[in-house]
Formats: C-alpha cells, structure tokens, sequence
C-alpha cells in the first residue's frame, strides 16, 4: 500500500483515519486496541472538570441510517481518566484528550492537568445545558477557549465544531483566530424522535444528536465550507462508513478522516479505508495533495 503518513494538525499520522471521540473512546484498552489495529490516530471520550452522569435513559436511538445519541457527556472527570489516556499512550498511535467545560478556565484546567499526544475541544454537544455547542455556536466563546487551552498546554489543539449554526466557516475561523491546529467538522446535528404509541419523545433527554450516514452530506458541504475560507487543516467527520466516503471528504477539503459508527463492522475499518484511499490514488495516478480539495478546483 502506498505511503499515506503526514502531518495533520501537529501530529504525524501514519494513515489520516482516526477514531472519533465518544467511540470505543472510555478505556484506555479501547483506545491501545484501535491504534493496534492500525488507527492513525485515537480521541477519547470527551472529559470534564467534574464527574457527570450523563442523561437519563434511554440515551440511544436507532434508525435506519444513523443514530441519536444524548449521552449527556457522562465521564468520571479528568481526575479519573488520566490513567485510561496513559494505557491508550502505550499504542502506537497518538492519544488526542477530547474535553469540554463552561468556558475559558476550565477548559484550560482541564487541558493543563491532563497529558495527552493532542487535544479536541468539544464546543459542539448539542444536548449538554451550559457546554458544547450551547457556548461553541458564538465565535466569541470558540476564539477565547481555544486561545485559553493553546497558552496552558505545548501539544496540537483541535476543536469540534457544531453545525447547528448558519454558517460554520464563523466558528472554524475563530478557531483559527484563537491559535487552533485544525478544526474537526462535524459534531452531531440536533434531532429527536418521538413514540407514535405514547407521543413521548424517546430519549430521556428528550432530544440528542444525529450522528451516522444519514448526515454525511452535511459533513461533506461543512468540511467544503470551512476548507474554503481555512489555512488550518479541517479533519472530516460525520457518516464515514467505507473508503468512498472518506474519497468524497477528502474532496471536499478534509486531510483526514474520523470514523465514529462504522466501529459497529469491527476495527479493521481503519486500515481498510486507508487501502481504499491508496487504490484510489493509485488507480488515478494522484497524491494526496492533488485529492484534498479537488471538488473546490473541480469548480473554480
Ligand atoms: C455525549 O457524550 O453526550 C456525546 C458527545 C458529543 O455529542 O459531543
């Protein structure tokens, strides 16, 4: 297989594959075991100041193409989580800390108090009261976090944009403003569902996030937006089922790719992906560089 390794974001990647935050993301046996499987790079869970349970059941749904989740960001806190990054760190792909917080502070006494390859800054939950997005979808807020987090820590700063705004581009270029490495695009979109028996919503949060196939199109039209207007990288994320979809990304902008629900088929999508992306090449007779944006140059 031809070579794929570079540089995205301040980390050298051996594939751009990683696993998303929130997936296989809460024991550092998972995130060893996704490296060992041949991820280029491994987010954790997203992490807080403080312990949360998360929201009441039921937290999934299951459709057809896609799920709804409202976790609620449970966690054990970054107290209790360091020690699951360092299992993670004993694999041979980085370990990108996913954390969250109510503002500037905390995001940086999360970051300065965790040792991590990277960091993801989760401004995009869609259903947390007073965290992710409720704070990420004003440019304000994502400008001074990220600038907060990159002065209290000397590793890479990704941050995870929402798409439940009018434009997304806003928020990748506070991001940038504020000293990020790369933005992250998407998080969730908003979305519920209700019992047509009972007329109640069904998850216990009542609402939650879309995440899965059904949202790729999205994905793909933030990632082409935000790489339009970014000098940072943008890293792909929403609906990656196979390497098609991670072609397609790549098009529109991205340099990597994350995959979330696509775990469900086992770990070997990491590495049958990057084979998919390095056939593709190879069969076009284009690099990496002649793939990422191609859709922008294909129009201009
Ligand atoms: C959660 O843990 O609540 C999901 C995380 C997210 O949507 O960013």
């Amino acid at each position: 297989m031809r070579s794929l390794s570079g540089n995205v974001g301040g980390l050298d990647l051996q594939i751009p594959v990683i696993l998303a935050a929130g997936i296989l993301g809460t024991t550092g046996a998972s995130l060893r075991r996704a490296a060992l499987a041949g991820a280029g790079a491994v987010v954790t869970k997203s992490v807080g100041l403080l312990p949360r349970d998360g929201h009441p059941g039921p937290t999934v749904v299951v459709l057809e193409d896609g799920l709804i989740n409202a976790m609620g960001l449970p966690n054990p806190s970054f107290r209790g989580f360091q020690e699951e990054i360092d299992v993670g760190r004993t694999g041979p792909a980085p370990v990108v800390a996913s954390i969250f917080g109510s503002g500037s502070e905390e995001f940086a006494e999360v970051a300065r108090s965790l040792k991590a390859d990277a960091f993801e800054l989760n401004l995009s939950c869609p259903h947390a009261e007073g965290l992710g997005a409720e704070i990420g979808c004003q440019p304000d807020n994502v400008e001074q976090i990220t600038r907060a987090v990159k002065r209290s820590v000397d590793v890479p700063v990704w941050v995870k944009l929402t798409p439940n705004v009018s434009d997304i581009r806003a928020l990748g270029l506070a991001a940038q403003e504020g000293g990020a490495d790369a933005v992250v695009a998407i998080n969730t979109l908003r979305a519920m569902a209700i019992d047509i028996q009972s007329g109640y919503p069904i998850l216990g949060n009542s609402f939650g996030g879309l995440s899965g196939p059904a949202i790729k199109p999205v994905a793909v039209k933030a990632v082409y937006d935000l790489s339009g207007v970014l000098e940072i990288p943008v890293i792909g994320v929403g609906g990656i089922s196979d390497w098609q979809d991670a072609v397609e990304m790549m098009m529109a902008g991205a340099s990597a790719v994350q995959v979330g629900t696509a775990l469900m088929g086992g770990y070997g999508v990491f590495q049958e992906i990057a084979r998919g992306i390095a056939s593709h090449l190879d069969r076009k007779g284009w690099t990496m560089e002649e793939l990422v944006g191609l859709a922008r140059r294909r129009v201009a």
